[in-house]
């Protein structure tokens, strides 16, 4: 016999209390989530916060230690992090707090490598967990937005698995609710045409932070363009789009959170007269990289006394001021999205960051149209009307141009064909040239 006598029942029923845990499991039936991402050295103090605009709050970021990959918070950051809960929690008892892991600057190889091995995924899961329990966070997030090849997303899938069956282990020998589980992801579940481990986010994830921006930016698109659109005529880099994606690839619109930019993004127009999404630009304006938190660019807006237009084909606001122009949500567009994500039963949505806010303008719009059914039927009647009709026009425009190229065997249309397949085949922004979405603005 290989095992004593009183040892094979106890393993046996720790067995089958994992499998009877893992068969079992289901989220903690979330209705509706009110998401906001704070992020650490923002220079906003999360006793600023006003909790009261949320259901859930990602305080960001922790990292991986390199050679432990136990869980690593700076000195800075411990400080702040520790009483992070109890802070936010003054405001609103019933908030819950979610220790976010990774974000643009983490480590690419840190994280490959311990997802990688068994006994690292094992230090990295018992140390967030401690860290968790310690600091009184309701939840853990994993942000690893640079796992770009099949392995690393096979590995992330492994270790979903592992998280989830030690929590819920942890779970069945203490008092406290179960840890939530949640990862921060790309805007579509093929990222460089690697798949995220989308079957193993849906068994073992209370849901997905689904990041819809960062579709273009001013560094690298040589046009205007809405960052965050709902919807886009002319390219599949748009919110509706990604969204679909992730729900027709096997994961429930109820698992799917949908992340809103607070920020926007400034170009230089190549010609100031030519001012609409599209229009040809020369690069970022304003800040390095042309990002904007909604903070500065209503008081751009205010100072400038520019107009802010809508468009409604992309759902965006912009507004120019001589050869600057800024592409961003304002309060109505946060609105329409929320509808989006309540209309597509969706779990609901996140922002980052809530510091890029102004006065909380945007978190107030979000959490009243959440909580506002009435006029969602009638907000998004006036999308799906603007929509067909943008997709008729569009429709029109390409069935002429499309005669026209054809008759003329014009060389314009093969370039914009070749356009279209190297947006298509671009990388993934987040990873490689932008990624704002993590950094203080
Ligand atoms: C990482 O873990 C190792 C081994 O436990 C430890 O010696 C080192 O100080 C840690 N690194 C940091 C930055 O905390
Ligand atoms: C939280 O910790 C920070 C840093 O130690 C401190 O400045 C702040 O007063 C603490 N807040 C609360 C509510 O304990
Ligand atoms: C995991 O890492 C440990 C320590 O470096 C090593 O001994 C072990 O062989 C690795 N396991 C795998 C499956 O690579
Ligand atoms: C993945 O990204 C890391 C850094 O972000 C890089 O070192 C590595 O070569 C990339 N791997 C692939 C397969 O693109
Ligand atoms: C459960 O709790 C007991 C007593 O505190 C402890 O000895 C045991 O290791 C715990 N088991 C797990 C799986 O954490
Ligand atoms: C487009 O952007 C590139 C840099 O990415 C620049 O070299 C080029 O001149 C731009 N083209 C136009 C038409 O602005």
């Amino acid at each position: 016999m290989l095992l004593g006598s009183s040892m094979a029942p106890k393993i046996i029923l720790a067995a089958f209390f994992v499998i009877f845990s893992l068969k079992f499991y289901s989220a903690k039936s979330e209705t509706w989530v009110q998401g906001g991402y704070w992020l650490s050295g923002s220079g906003f103090p999360s006793s600023d916060i006003n909790s009261a605009l949320f259901t859930h709050l990602f305080c960001a970021f922790a990292d991986v230690n390199s050679t432990s990959y136990e869980l690593l918070l700076s000195a800075s950051d411990e400080k702040e992090f520790s009483n992070f809960t109890d802070t936010v929690k003054q405001k609103n008892p019933s908030v819950s707090t979610l220790l976010s892991i990774g974000g643009a600057n983490a480590n690419y190889l840190t994280f490959s490598t311990m997802v990688s091995n068994s006994s690292f995924r094992k230090s990295f899961i018992n140390s967030s967990i401690k860290t968790a329990r310690v600091y009184g966070f309701q939840g853990l997030d994993l942000c690893w937005v640079s796992a770009n090849s099949s392995s690393d997303m096979y590995n992330m899938g492994v270790l979903f698995e592992e998280w989830r069956a030690t929590i819920e282990l942890k779970a069945g020998n203490s008092s406290q609710a179960k840890l939530i589980l949640t990862a921060a992801v790309y805007f579509h579940p093929d990222l460089r045409s690697r798949s995220f481990p989308v079957k193993q986010m849906e068994q073992y994830l209370d849901w997905a932070n689904v990041m819809a921006y960062d579709f273009h930016s001013p560094q690298w698109y040589n046009s205007t363009a809405a960052h965050a659109a709902l919807y886009d005529p002319t390219s599949i880099f748009n919110t509706d789009y990604g969204i679909k994606a992730w729900i027709s690839g096997g994961l429930s619109s109820n698992k799917v959170v949908l992340s809103l930019p607070f920020y926007g993004y400034a170009w230089t127009l190549a010609n100031a007269q030519d001012n609409g999404i599209g229009a040809p630009a020369t690069g970022p304006a304003i800040s390095g990289g042309g990002a904007m938190s909604y903070k500065k660019i209503r008081d751009y807006v205010l100072s400038n006394g520019a107009n802010v237009m809508y468009n409604a084909a992309y759902v965006v606001n912009y507004c120019t001021v001589g050869s600057t122009w800024i592409g961003f949500d304002d309060v109505d567009v946060v609105k329409i999205k929320v509808a989006y994500a309540k209309e597509k039963k969706l779990l609901g949505y996140n922002s980052w960051e809530i510091s890029y806010d102004d006065n909380w303008m945007l978190s107030q719009a979000a959490a009243q149209e959440g909580n506002n059914d009435g006029r969602n039927k009638r907000r998004l009647l006036a999308i799906v009307l603007s929509t067909s009709a943008a997709a008729i026009l569009l429709l029109g425009c390409f069935l002429i141009y499309y005669f026209r190229i054809r008759k003329l065997k014009s060389k314009v249309g093969t370039f914009l064909l070749n356009m279209l397949k190297e947006a298509y085949t671009l990388p993934n922004p987040m990873c490689t040239v932008s990624g704002f979405y993590c950094y203080k603005l």
